[in-house]
Formats: C-alpha cells, structure tokens, sequence
C-alpha cells in the first residue's frame, strides 16, 4: 500500500492520522538508514533542486533542512532575504518566480507573515514546505516532536493515542504550539495550554485542547512538557509584569519537574531563553530534557517529508 501526503506541506491539518504516522515511520526507517554510516548520504533525490528560502532568522530550522536536503542527495540553495534583492524591495512573487525559473523543484519558506506559504504555493509549480510563517505554523516541528515523544514513550511505533502533553508559556506568538495541538490531536494525544491569560490567543477555547492558566495543577499525570520560548521579538505590547513574575508562575525549574511523573519529559523547540521560560538545570537535565534529542530528530523528520514529497513514490509502508 502506498500513502501520498500530496505535493505541498503547509498546514498540520494537511496531515491525517494514517499519513502522519506514515512519514513519522519513513522518518524512522531513514534513520536507521543512516544510523552507524561513515558516509551518510542515500543517492534518493539526486538530481533535485531545493531551495530555503528564509525570510526570518533560523539557525536550526534552516541547517537542520540543509542537512537533510544533502542527505538525500539534492543540490540545495540557501536564500536568505538578507543581502538578496529582497533588500532592494523584490516582491515575494517575484523571487519565488526567479527560483522557479532556475529548476527548483522544492521551496522550504520561512516567513515573518501568516500565510505567505500558502501564497507561494499558488504561483509555483513544485513542492512549498512551511518551516514557520508568522505565528501561525510551522509543521515540521511539531513533526519532529511527535517523532521524539513516539521514540521515548511509544517503543518508535504507531501514533500517540492517551499521552497527555503540557504545553507551556507564549501560546499567542507561537506557531510551534498551533501545530502541535493540531497534529497531537490527530495523533491522540491530549494537549492541555498553559499560559497566562494575556498569552492565550483569541478562540483558544475553541482549539481542540484543555486550557489552563496554573501550571502546577497541570503537571501531575504529564507525559511530557513542552515549554515555549517567550517570543520577545513578536510583542507590541507589555503582555506580563516582569520576567521575574513571569518564571516564578511559568518558568519550569527543577522544583516544579519535581512534581511531575518519573518518566515525563521535557521539550523545548529552542532557541531557549534560559533562566525565563526553563532554568539551566532543567534544559541539561540528562535524564528528562530530550531537547537535543529533538534537533537530532529534525534532520530525519525533514528528509521524510523531502522524501514524501519530491520522491513521487508516497511512501512504501509495506
Ligand atoms: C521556533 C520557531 O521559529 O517558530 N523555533 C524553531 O523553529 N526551532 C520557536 C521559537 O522561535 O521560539
């Protein structure tokens, strides 16, 4: 049997529960693939283009689709609209269309408008990865999440039916947390939000999860807690009093983990501000904090979607 996943990934929602535990088991069989290789690269893209084509600054979004772009063979441009002629005013359009006219036959955007993936999709013939448009979504993360609490809490196999996921901290700016709730859902997985009221979109209670503004009642019975980064960068208002208020009521320290399971873990989709939303102690903890973890598995979460995508085949899930 073989499932197809389409020719764009723009939106959690384009993923049902059989295509999404489809990719997150190609994700696994490429990983072991490349597992214990002195040349870790598979000849499966070769002769395929992709661009990245970053709008906003990223260090492991955009290394992480590098890297998995090569690892499957394909030439890969990196464009970002720093020192392009975006900087001379050059539309969205137009420089997709300039890509284009080059042979790409995928696009992997991130871009500072809620959107403008969508947008691209309508002008160009190949494949748009979203790799985070605005506060609105960014897919592939909440992929890799799924991927690393399935290893460590479901053997690596099928999908996250029962697991209770905390999601913690700047709900409002964070397209990481819109994800997740979509694609934990179609996992089954529960999702509860935590986050001060100013930090809760408007409609949350419309979202497919519980919401909560006391994080220590959400910890006990936790399987895992995700912890957002506070996206300064996105604030046009004073939305707490202080960074100090803000990490003794939401900030996860070691005395908070200690309310939780033995076996909860603890997620962060980085870049962290450390000592606000997740103390030193907590992020390098060895036994709970699986956040490297999760940038590892990013690398092969990209190449199945590339490799869904792009390889014309869907994916052999015998
Ligand atoms: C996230 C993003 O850019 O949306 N980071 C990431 O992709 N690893 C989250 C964030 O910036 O806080």
């Amino acid at each position: 049997m073989s499932v197809s996943i389409g020719r764009h990934l723009l939106s959690s929602q384009d993923l049902n529960n059989e295509t999404a535990v489809a990719l997150l088991d190609t994700a696994a069989r490429l990983d072991a693939a490349m597992t214990g290789r002195e040349v870790k690269k598979l000849p499966t893209l070769r002769g395929r283009t992709v661009v990245n084509l970053f709008y906003e600054d990223s260090t492991r979004t955009r290394t992480s689709f590098e890297l998995a772009a090569k690892r499957l063979s394909a030439d890969v441009v990196n464009f970002s609209a720093k020192g392009s002629s975006v900087s001379k005013g050059e539309s969205l359009k137009d420089t997709a269309l300039t890509l284009q006219a080059m042979g790409s036959d995928a696009v992997v955007i991130r871009h500072h408008l809620s959107g403008a993936p969508r947008r691209l999709a309508t002008w160009i013939e190949g494949s748009v990865i979203n790799a985070g448009d605005g506060t609105h979504e960014h897919p592939t993360q909440a992929l890799l999440d799924a991927f690393t609490m399935r290893r460590r809490l479901r053997d690596g196999e099928g999908d996250l039916k029962g697991l209770r996921v905390v999601v913690v901290g700047d709900v409002l700016h964070s397209r990481v947390a819109r994800s997740n709730v979509r694609l934990l859902r179609t996992l089954g997985a529960e999702v509860v939000l935590v986050a001060p009221p100013t930090l809760l979109p408007v409609g949350v209670a419309e979202w497919p999860c519980e919401v909560s503004y006391d994080l220590d009642s959400a910890l006990p019975g936790a399987d895992v807690v995700m912890m957002l980064r506070v996206q300064r960068e996105r604030m046009t208002a004073s939305y707490f009093p202080s960074a100090r208020e803000y990490s003794r009521r939401y900030g996860l320290d070691a005395a908070r983990l200690a309310k939780c399971e033995e076996h909860t873990l603890v997620m962060h989709p980085g870049p962290m501000n450390r000592g606000m939303e997740i103390s030193a102690e907590v992020a390098d903890d060895p036994r709970r904090s699986v956040i490297t973890e999760q940038v590892t598995n990013g690398v092969s979460v990209r190449m199945a979607v590339l490799y869904m995508l792009l390889s014309g085949e869907g994916v052999a899930n015998e």
